[in-house]
């Protein structure tokens, strides 16, 4: 682990190879990424951080935006001197990466969007967001996290794989409520991305889980309309935690993609 700006980055696999950045969702940290890290390790040079207030990240005072989470991974970029990668993030990350695209679209090599969508918070999931905030000063991290996690897991998956909803439980709760609060307003503070999408020029691969109730396929799939020639699959037995539900068909659709760029 290496800290830039403050940021906790990881950087291994392949020197030589295509960089690959995963940026995480909200509001877990980089390891949410091992199955796929260890897949690709051998292939590509493959990289991950913790977006600010995550992780090992720093926290400072929680004022976030969308732009300054941009603003760290273009930071990052610089100082691993990567040109350009391919960006895979999921949910919150699939914002940053959006985001990216628009404002770097030089930076990027291909684009793979995960369990998110380029639309800005409607009033209501805004309104969702300040209840959040109170929920998490009102009765701490532990409590949001419980019930975060029956949100993006699938009923089956807390029924067989009780180590995996319980690791997913300990990465929210290591997060500090500054930095959770941090990222709900930076969320509910940014940009619609949707009308740049069909100025997206690089490969484009978009992956949801067939059971995401936060981003659901039919999101996904209009939004892989609106890219042109963006590939769409559907990870079954997955709800939004798509790539660490079923790992081994989400790392099938990353190696088929990422050999065809
Ligand atoms: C995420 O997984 O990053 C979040 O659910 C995204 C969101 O709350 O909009």
């Amino acid at each position: 682990m290496e800290k830039i700006d403050g940021i906790a980055w990881d950087d291994s696999g392949l020197r030589q190879g295509t960089a690959v950045i995963f940026i995480h969702g909200f509001p877990f940290n980089r390891s949410m990424w091992a199955p796929q890290i260890e897949a690709l390790s051998g292939t590509y040079r493959v990289i991950s951080y913790d977006v600010r207030g995550h992780g090992q990240s720093d926290v400072g005072y929680g004022q976030y935006s969308l732009e300054f989470f941009v603003d760290d991974l273009i930071a990052g970029m610089d100082h691993l001197k990567i040109e350009s990668a391919v960006l895979c993030g999921l949910s919150m990350g699939g914002y940053i990466a959006l985001r990216a695209a628009q404002r770097h679209a030089d930076r990027l090599k291909g684009l793979i969007l995960c369990d998110t969508k380029s639309e800005a918070d409607s009033d209501e999931v805004k309104i969702k967001r300040a209840t959040s905030i109170r929920a998490v000063k009102k009765d701490g991290v532990k409590s949001f996290a419980e019930g975060f996690v029956k949100n993006v897991l699938t009923e089956k998956t807390l029924l067989t794989k009780p180590n995996l909803a319980a690791s997913v439980r300990k990465m929210i709760e290591a997060n500090p409520p500054i930095g959770i609060s941090g990222a709900l307003l930076a969320m509910a503070a940014r940009t619609d991305t949707t009308a740049a999408l069909a100025g997206i020029t690089v490969p484009t691969l978009i992956l949801v889980g067939e059971e995401d109730k936060l981003t659901p396929p039919s999101v996904s799939e209009a939004m892989a309309k609106k890219i042109p020639h963006a590939v769409f699959h559907i990870i079954p037995e997955a709800a939004h935690l798509s790539n660490l539900e079923n790992p081994a068909i989400f790392n099938e659709h990353l190696f088929t993609f990422l050999k065809s760029i």
